[in-house]
């Protein structure tokens, strides 16, 4: 059983004025990835065996988050009843699959795997935290806030399958890091980019280009992030390397990458305002 139900969100409550477009555009896409979470645990369960360590867990996993991409889907649905989340996930999974046949984690390890998933659980973590501070619309509130406590409950029950297997496999500090900065770097590969894509532009006849696509998506993201949601997530990756959540190493990464979220968001309000400055000339 989860911890909430999708009976549990009080739809009525649902304020069409309070819907912000690139919110929603945003939310679009996250719905896909979530709902598609489904090949992880096919995946996840072949990396480490069927281990009856983590199985029912792994499998729990899954059930929640698709559980936030049905949620997301029903919201988006509301706000733009043009929207089908059904059919755009069919063609999400039509253009976009995982690599399931994989016996070995890509991370080298178990341990690697288990701070990849860490690393991607305090992302979505802070990413529906920042939704749940920035939308004033109440039924997306209650969605993004019970999936960022679910996200948080992700990362504990990664972490701790992380501690069992550390033990077995002495995977060093230094792979550690590696694998949890190589996992960051995929942020930009094509799930997201193509999320976006199949959410929003995908019947309209547009070609699919990944760097736009990607764009569109980062620059709504970054929209919502405050300092404090950065700095949550970096103490949460910075501990998943193996590493004190608030030591000096934490708190160096937590500057540098707000202070990279901040330029980022910087350049994409300066692209978005030279597109409007063509488009009135
Ligand atoms: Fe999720
Ligand atoms: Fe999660």
């Amino acid at each position: 059983m989860g911890h909430w139900k999708l009976d549990d969100i009080k739809w009525d409550q649902f304020n069409a004025d309070a819907v912000d477009l690139r919110l929603l555009e945003l939310v679009k896409a996250a719905s896909l990835v979530e709902a598609n979470s489904g090949d992880y645990v096919t995946y996840l369960n072949r990396v480490f065996n069927n281990d009856a360590r983590v199985k029912a867990a792994f499998e729990q996993w899954g059930v929640e988050e698709i559980q936030h991409g049905q949620a997301l889907g029903r919201w988006a649905e509301m706000a733009d009843p043009s929207f089908s989340f059904e059919r755009a996930l069919s063609d999400f999974r039509q253009n976009y699959s995982l690599p399931l046949d994989a016996d070995e984690s890509v991370r080298g390890s178990r341990t690697g795997e288990l701070v990849s998933r860490c690393v991607i659980e305090s992302g979505t973590s802070s990413f529906y935290t920042a939704i749940k501070d920035g939308t004033d619309e109440p039924v997306l509130k209650q969605i993004a806030g019970h999936i960022a406590a679910d996200e948080f409950r992700h990362y504990a029950l990664f972490l701790t399958k992380l501690q069992t297997f550390e033990a077995d496999e002495r995977v060093t500090l230094m792979d550690r890091v590696k694998v949890a900065i190589g996992r960051l770097r995929e942020t930009e590969d094509d799930e997201l980019a193509m999320a976006y894509y199949c959410a929003n532009h995908i019947g309209a006849g547009i070609a699919y280009d990944r760097e736009a696509n990607w764009a569109a998506y980062e620059g709504r993201a970054l929209d919502y992030y405050q300092q404090r949601h950065i700095l949550r997530a970096t103490s949460m990756m910075v501990k998943a390397m193996g590493l004190h959540p608030h030591g000096w190493f934490a708190n160096f990464m937590g500057k540098v990458t707000w202070a990279g979220f901040r330029a980022k968001r910087w350049q994409h309000q300066r692209a978005a305002g030279q597109e409007q400055q063509a488009i009135a000339a």
